[in-house]
């Protein structure tokens, strides 16, 4: 676990899930010999995560993914594109495991994970540093006293736009219609990005190299079909 739960308001403190069941010996070695090498620490005090040193083999680029879950799609994506950077988010502990383990079995060498709420990691992380970032199918906090909890409350949002490099894409995937237009409504009102639907078929189609996740797999078994929500970052003056 990561490190600095303590700073995080207790407004803000984190709702999820942080166990599962119990892990396997070979998951929880998984956690104690193959996360200590890849994992994104934060620094101490105030300043900004070091990139450079996090990934020395200098990426292409870099990508963000919030909440991977189990991993299916940050495993997917980070072998289709090795030449990229890919810092993964993720607070439980099953789920990073399950990353881990694809990692391993996959031979990735191009991801990082951060265990933990990426509300401690944003502070952390450079300005503009990021050029695409996912947040697919997060949970979506269905009562009204509980909507301060979304993923994509405004102040997250400004920190996204923080992070994102000019022209950067930000991916929010969720089969939650009322979800999808209420973070619609915040993302509007974000100067910081910019909604690129001009039709239907731009919401309802995922981009060319989508990785199915497996929430997105589960909500199909319900009948439930995603919305995908493009926002490019505006270019900073
Ligand atoms: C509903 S699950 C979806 C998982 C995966 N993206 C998928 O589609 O299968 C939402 C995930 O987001 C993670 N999550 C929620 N809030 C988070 C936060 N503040 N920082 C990082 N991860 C978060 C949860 O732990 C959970 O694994």
């Amino acid at each position: 676990m990561n490190h600095k739960q303590e700073t995080i308001s207790r407004d803000q403190r984190w709702y999820g899930r942080r166990h599962g069941r119990k892990l396997r010996p070979a998951r929880q070695q998984l956690l104690d010999v193959a996360l200590p090498p890849i994992r994104v620490s934060l620094p101490d005090g105030d300043g900004a995560i070091d990139l450079a040193a996090l990934f020395p083999e200098k990426p292409a680029a870099l990508w963000m993914e919030i909440g991977f879950g189990t991993g299916e799609h940050l495993a997917a994506l980070a072998a289709q594109y090795p030449d990229i950077g890919f810092i993964g988010c993720e607070p439980f502990v099953n789920g990073v495991a399950s990353m881990l383990a694809k990692i391993e079995e996959q031979g990735l060498t191009n991801v990082r994970v951060f265990d933990d709420d990426v509300r401690l990691l944003m502070p952390h992380m450079p300005d503009a540093s990021l050029q695409r970032l996912y947040v697919l199918f997060s949970d979506p906090w269905p009562k009204l006293r509980h909507h301060r909890r979304r993923i994509s409350v405004p102040e997250n949002l400004s920190q996204f736009a923080r992070m994102m490099a000019d022209n950067g894409t930000f991916l929010f995937a969720t089969d939650q219609h009322d979800f999808a237009a209420w973070s619609l409504r915040h993302m509007l009102q974000e100067p910081g990005f910019e909604w690129t639907a001009q039709c239907r078929s731009d919401w309802l189609t995922p981009p060319s190299d989508w990785q199915p996740t497996r929430y997105q797999l589960k909500a199909r078994k319900k009948g439930l079909e995603p919305v995908f929500l493009r926002l490019r970052r505006c270019s900073r003056p």
